[in-house]
């Protein structure tokens, strides 16, 4: 193989990209459109299930935009494991062609293949659509009140070891490289969502996760961008932290409640947000938002327990996740007071008056009366 050719390559593909996001527009506005097209993708495993509760939900609290037609409902159909194996694509064509027909996603777990297991192993769909979509902030919001947490997570989305994370190369059987990318503009925009973020919602201190003293090139490059967009918000306090010692102080009692909002490089970021989910409950519990200047998608960011189907016990799934990541659909297109009615009435659900509780197994209550329970509760607030 020829490497020189191979890196220039990638080179170019990264180049390209970069202009990409030079010359993107700005948000889109939904306010401005006639119809907010919401896509439904059901996913793999409890996907369907979970996720066609959760969309019960959201048509509940959209009756009147549903009538008016100001909100359209979509089911996609066919971003399955069994479908992407079968074309050999992390997303089929004419999946992804409905998909960019859609303003915004809620998006159920979808089947990463490993190595070795019996699917081909085609690129994680979630990996495919944030880079086809352009989903560039990962934002991933993690509240224990009575702990004093309150963070919220930026994640930058398109870049870092994900962005070329399917096309490293293997010199020979002895030597494996993969590539690790951060660029401006990449990084100004996921610091500039965060700033925006801290300073419309009353936060005052931004922290930048990296490991700058080791990888000096790439992670000094996303530092010192960042530092370079703090200086435009003078009201915020900016500090950074060196990822191994953040892991840590996350488990610190007194550290950890003066953080507020993060931004951190894709990987660190996802192995962060993980950990930062378990001090809620677990990553059930999370939901996540993938935001782009024209598309947005929100997911459960739990897998797809085909065991579960397997054994018959999908109706019995928790849609947790999934109802959250709907709140935060609907707090990004506008509908906040939809929103904060959805997540209370989460609250009294599933802690403060739990009636029902879901176990997984027939023992416990199916995801269709907890999607009842959510809608009764919401009816009384
Ligand atoms: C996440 C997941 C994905 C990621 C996987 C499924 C590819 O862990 O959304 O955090 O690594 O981003
Ligand atoms: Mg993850």
């Amino acid at each position: 193989m020829d490497y020189s050719q191979k890196f220039h390559e990638l080179v170019q593909s990264q180049l390209e990209r970069v202009k990409k996001i030079k010359e993107e527009k700005d948000f889109i506005d939904y306010q401005n459109l006639d119809t907010i097209i919401i896509g439904i993708i059901g996913g793999d495993g409890i996907g369907p299930a979970i996720t066609s509760q959760a969309q019960r939900i959201l048509e509940f609290l959209l009756k009147k935009e549903l009538q008016l037609e100001k909100i359209e409902f979509r089911t996609i159909r066919g971003c399955t494991i069994e479908n992407r194996a079968r074309v050999n694509k992390a997303i089929p064509e004419d999946v992804l062609n409905e998909i960019k027909k859609c303003h915004v996603l809620l998006k159920g777990p979808t089947t990463t293949p490993r190595k070795g297991d019996k699917w081909a192993n085609v690129e994680s769909a979630n990996v495919a659509m944030r880079k086809e979509l352009d989903l560039f902030a990962n934002v991933r919001p993690v509240k224990v009140p009575e702990l004093g947490i309150d963070w919220t997570f930026f994640r930058e989305n398109t870049e870092d070891l994900y962005a070329l994370g399917s096309q490293g190369i293997n010199i020979d059987d002895d030597i494996a490289f993969d590539f690790k990318v951060i660029t401006t503009p990449g990084t100004q925009r996921i610091a500039q969502a965060a700033f925006e973020y801290a300073k419309n919602n009353g936060k005052n201190k931004v922290t930048v996760v990296t490991k700058a003293n080791v990888v000096k090139t790439t992670d000094g490059k996303f530092l010192d961008t960042c530092k370079k967009i703090a200086l435009d918000y003078p009201e915020i306090e900016m500090d950074d932290w060196y990822i191994d010692i953040m892991t840590a102080k996350l488990i610190d009692e007194k550290r950890r409640r003066e953080f507020q909002v993060m931004i951190l490089p894709n990987l660190y970021g996802d192995i962060l947000t993980d950990e930062a989910a378990e001090f809620q409950g677990g990553v059930g519990t999370a939901g996540s938002a993938n935001i782009g200047k024209r598309y947005a998608m929100f997911e459960a960011i739990h897998g797809s327990a085909p065991r579960m189907v397997e054994e018959g016990r999908d109706i019995y799934a928790d849609p947790s996740s999934i109802i959250r990541a709907g709140a935060m659909l609907l707090n990004h297109i506008g509908y906040s007071q939809q929103a904060e009615k959805l997540l209370k009435a989460l609250e009294i659900c599933s802690v403060s008056e739990r009636k029902i509780a879901i176990t997984g197994r027939s023992d416990g209550a199916t995801g269709k009366e907890f999607a009842d329970y959510i809608m009764d509760t919401i009816k009384k607030l």
